[in-house]
């Protein structure tokens, strides 16, 4: 059953806003943080207090962080009672993967390049929100990221402007249940508007300087898929977008989103966003942050405390304005059915918290998410080959790191890690011995949430500790190797200036493959690592992100070769940080035929491609053929490729199609992603794939006319395995 407001309903709304006074208005665009018991054991009682009188003072009109239903309920029943209309708080939370349940990260659900899988996982996530009272997701996060150093590239979908639309799209179905919410779905809420993932230098938080053309067809795109898909909310973004803060940008909040991308839904500041509007010393009060920030087109302030609308003069504010922005706030309420229905159950809460169904689906989305980076026949295992395993790795057996960073409400003890997913794997048919090797040195990595995993422990010896490491990979017939990034040197302030593995994992990585045992390197992490010695030294590596609840039984799983790993990268993979930024999608220039030679110290190739991705199968193109040679202006150009399963177990393929345009109004990209399609394919099975780029896939905006164009023109075109597919093609637009 649809929540959206019924026509009866919107008189309600209308009616309270004629009751409300400009000061409850201005409370009702208040949303505050109440950390309570969301932030393992971080109680602010002192915060929760405040929040809780502002509350019955009816000063507050959404509330994020909180995360039980006991909690949820407590606290609308306060807000109820302290304004004196009765109006219902909206909770917002940063459902991102996962509530009780935890999913894959984002970068990894992007790796599956899986619509249906991720609308499904955002779906249970929205189930297990709503249980306990949650209306609004912060997700999810939509922005392009270019440049590894920057630590949120784990939030989204990467480097590429359709891949991440398709993937934006599908979470806001997922969250939503549909254009509109629907029954047991949270509100969507795509964020950060626009342009936050190319911080300067990776930096969090920096300023971005996009061009036009850059904005336009790469980081607006997955925003309007978002918007299309139905998106509620949109956050506004922190930084200066070109020297104007984005939360204080009226071209960006109503001339680019409302009046160009049509969003009808409401906007939200990110977190203290509207007070740093005089941190960005671009007005002089916090007043007139408020103010401005209204008058950019922001319907809710998102504060920790003392938030700006409540230093507003009402008398500053046009009144139409703020009427604007309490109507959508006061619909979206309605809709979501808070007016009638304020609490919710708390039993029928712990049972769906509880749903093995969802436990099943994250040990699903964790199998279809990892990537075969290299595999030099190692994988997969065979049981009867492995009486030995040799587990390493400070991560290996780390609950806290397989989960990964964004997640608040998960249940630890269910967690199963690689260690236990290897171990479970193998009951009874093999003994796995584990040595962490090496410890992490926690000073050198400050932790936004104070959430880590292991810290090195007490007493913990490195010398004794890799030698042990050493010793039972000498004893074993395999060595399972778990390295990476720990949870918290990822996320939001997690930038890093190297893309090395932090510590002494190297060492002990290359002290392991030296005792001539095989090797199995799986990364637990959420962006590109420097990996040019393991990629020459280590027999197999398997790209496992952040993996959730469920994460080591699908490791056990895929090593094993119970499932089969079909991921592909959403970036490009650098060899090193001095390559950064390095995308596919570049376009062509002088000296082309030494494009890959521009550094004299290193190639200037990724080591790992945009859309690599190995598998236990393996996949054969052929008979590439454009069915429409000639294709009208606004016209349609089609595509079919022979794809076969030349080997005896089942696989999925991801079928890419990648363009380039040969000249007209701008020059454009190399390549670029234009349309895929998964397809499962039994042994020896041969399926022929169409692929259409319509007129929307060859438009692009070009800073030569300031516009959207379609040229008449000629198109190659790639269709196979990765971003260096070699099958090629043409095409005319006439
Ligand atoms: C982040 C947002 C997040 C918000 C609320 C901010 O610091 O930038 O992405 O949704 O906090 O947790």
């Amino acid at each position: 059953m649809s929540e959206r407001s019924s026509g009866l309903a919107s008189g309600r709304v209308e009616r309270l806003l004629a009751q409300l006074t400009p000061q409850e208005k201005l409370g009702q665009l208040t949303q505050y943080f109440f950390f309570g018991r969301a932030v393992v054991d971080d109680t602010d009682p002192e915060q929760a207090q405040w929040v809780d009188a502002a509350l019955s003072r009816g000063e507050v009109g959404s509330l994020l962080f909180l995360r039980t239903a006991d909690e949820t309920n407590r606290m609308q029943r306060l807000a109820i009672e302290g304004n004196r209309l009765g109006i219902p708080v909206l909770f917002g939370f940063d459902v991102i993967h996962g509530l009780r349940t935890v999913f894959p990260v984002p970068i990894a659900l992007a790796a599956s390049w899986d619509s249906v899988l991720i609308e499904r996982v955002q779906g249970v996530a929205a189930r297990e929100a709503r249980a306990v009272g949650i209306h609004w997701s912060f997700a999810p996060m939509v922005d392009i990221a270019r440049d590894p150093r920057w630590g949120r590239m784990v939030e989204g979908a990467g480097e590429d402007p359709l891949l991440a639309s398709v993937v934006a799209a599908a979470q806001v179905r997922g969250l939503q249940g549909g254009k509109t919410v629907t029954d047991g779905h949270v509100l969507a809420g795509p964020k950060h508007f626009a342009g936050y993932g190319a911080a300067l230098g990776g930096r969090d938080y920096d300023e971005s300087d996009i061009s036009d053309q850059q904005l336009w067809n790469v980081y607006l795109p997955p925003f309007q898929a978002a918007i299309e898909a139905g998106a509620g909310s949109i956050m506004s973004a922190y930084m200066d977008l070109n020297g104007v803060p984005a939360t204080g940008n009226a071209w960006l909040l109503i001339d680019v989103l409302r009046k160009t991308l049509g969003f009808t839904g409401f906007v939200v500041s990110d977190a203290d966003a509207v007070r740093d509007l005089t941190t960005h010393h671009f007005v002089a009060s916090l007043s007139d942050a408020g103010v401005v920030a209204l008058n950019a087109g922001l319907d809710m302030e998102m504060a920790k405390v003392d938030a700006a609308m409540g230093h507003i003069t009402p008398a500053d504010v046009d009144i139409e304005r703020l009427d604007e922005s309490v109507r959508r706030i006061l619909e979206v309420k309605e809709a979501l059915g808070l007016f009638d229905r304020p609490f919710v159950d708390e039993d029928a809460a712990a049972l769906i918290l509880a749903d093995p169904t969802h436990r099943d689906l994250a040990r699903q989305a964790a199998e279809s998410t990892a990537v075969l980076l290299r595999n030099k026949g190692v994988l997969p295992l065979r049981e009867c080959d492995v009486k030995r395993l040799a587990v390493i790795g400070p991560m290996a057996d780390s609950r806290r790191d397989t989960l990964g960073p964004w997640v608040f409400a998960y249940d630890i003890d269910e967690t199963v890690t690689i260690l236990a997913g290897l171990r479970a794997r193998l009951d009874g048919h093999a003994e796995v011995a584990f040595a962490p090797g090496v410890g992490f040195d926690e000073r050198t990595y400050p932790s936004f949430f104070a959430d880590h995993g292991p810290s090195t422990p007490d007493g913990f010896d490195s010398e004794v500790e890799s030698a042990r490491a050493v010793d039972i990979a000498q004893a074993a017939d395999v060595a399972v190797v778990v390295l990476g990034e720990r949870q918290d040197m990822v996320g939001e302030y997690a930038s890093r200036s190297s893309i090395e593995l932090p510590g002494n994992q190297l060492c002990l990585l290359q002290a392991v493959v030296a005792t001539g045992t095989p090797t199995v390197l799986v990364l637990l992490n959420g962006r590109p690592l420097d990996l040019r010695w393991a990629d020459r030294n280590v027999s197999a590596i398997l790209e496992a992100w952040y993996p959730g609840t469920r994460g080591g039984e699908a490791i056990a799983n895929l090593l094993f070769g119970d499932a089969s790993p079909a991921g592909k990268l959403p970036f490009t993979w650098p060899r090193t940080v001095g390559q950064v930024p390095l995308h596919y999608a570049a376009t062509r220039g002088h000296d082309p035929n030494r494009q890959d030679t521009r550094y004299w110290d290193e190639t200037s190739t990724p080591l790992y491609c945009f859309g690599h991705g190995l598998s236990y199968t393996r996949f054969e193109y052929s008979d590439l053929v454009v069915e429409t040679p000639e294709v009208q202006r606004d016209g349609k150009a089609v595509v079919s490729v022979d794809v076969t399963n030349v080997s005896e177990r089942a696989g999925v393929e991801v079928v890419q199609l990648y363009l380039h345009q040969r000249y007209g109004t701008s020059s454009r990209p190399l390549r670029e992603l234009k349309a895929f399609e998964r397809v499962e394919l039994s042994a020896g099975q041969t399926k022929q794939v169409h692929l259409e780029i319509g007129p929307e896939g060859r438009r692009y905006w070009s800073a030569a006319t300031r516009d959207w164009v379609l040229d008449s023109t000629r198109f190659d075109v790639w269709v196979g395995t990765d971003s260096q597919a070699t099958l090629h093609a043409e095409f005319t637009v006439l």
